[in-house]
């Protein structure tokens, strides 16, 4: 079965809604099947964004990723990772189609509350990144 990676960022976590989202995930008929609560280090920030390294919002992002806690999220399901991909909508908040995560929950970038593995190769980077035990 399909797993992918999602991360409730910072600002979901302070503004106390990761129950909601999670609510969502699970009300699609996705299954959680791994889960935790960390705070990014810078490096860890740096290594997870590496392919960002060097765009203008680089430095900003680190900053917001390693800001507060976080939660990690191994989520299966069958076409899990387009399906999510669809439910979080636009990166930029103000691009994300209301009845999205982004859309219903975020206003401007970088805070967009979630990030999810965008294709098969990053889901299975991204899920060793923070569930090394996962296969
Ligand atoms: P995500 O797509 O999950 O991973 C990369 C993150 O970088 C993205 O979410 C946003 O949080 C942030 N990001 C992407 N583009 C910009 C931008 N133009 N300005 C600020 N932050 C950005």
């Amino acid at each position: 079965m399909e797993k992918t990676l999602i991360i409730l960022k910072p600002d979901a976590v302070k503004r106390r809604i990761i129950g909601k989202i999670i609510e969502r995930i699970e009300d699609k008929g996705l299954n959680i099947i791994a889960m935790k609560m960390t705070k990014l280090k810078r490096e860890e920030a740096e290594e997870f964004y590496k392919e960002h390294k060097g765009k203008e919002f680089y430095e900003g992002l680190i900053n917001f990723m390693t800001s507060d806690r976080i939660v990690a999220m191994v989520v299966e399901g069958e076409n899990c990772i387009e399906v999510v991909r669809k439910m979080i909508g636009k990166t930029n908040p103000l691009e994300a189609d209301p009845g999205t995560i982004r859309g219903d929950f975020a206003l401007k970038l970088p805070e967009n509350v979630i990030h999810a593995s965008d294709s098969k190769e990053s889901a299975k980077r991204e899920i060793k990144f923070f569930f090394e035990e996962i296969e």
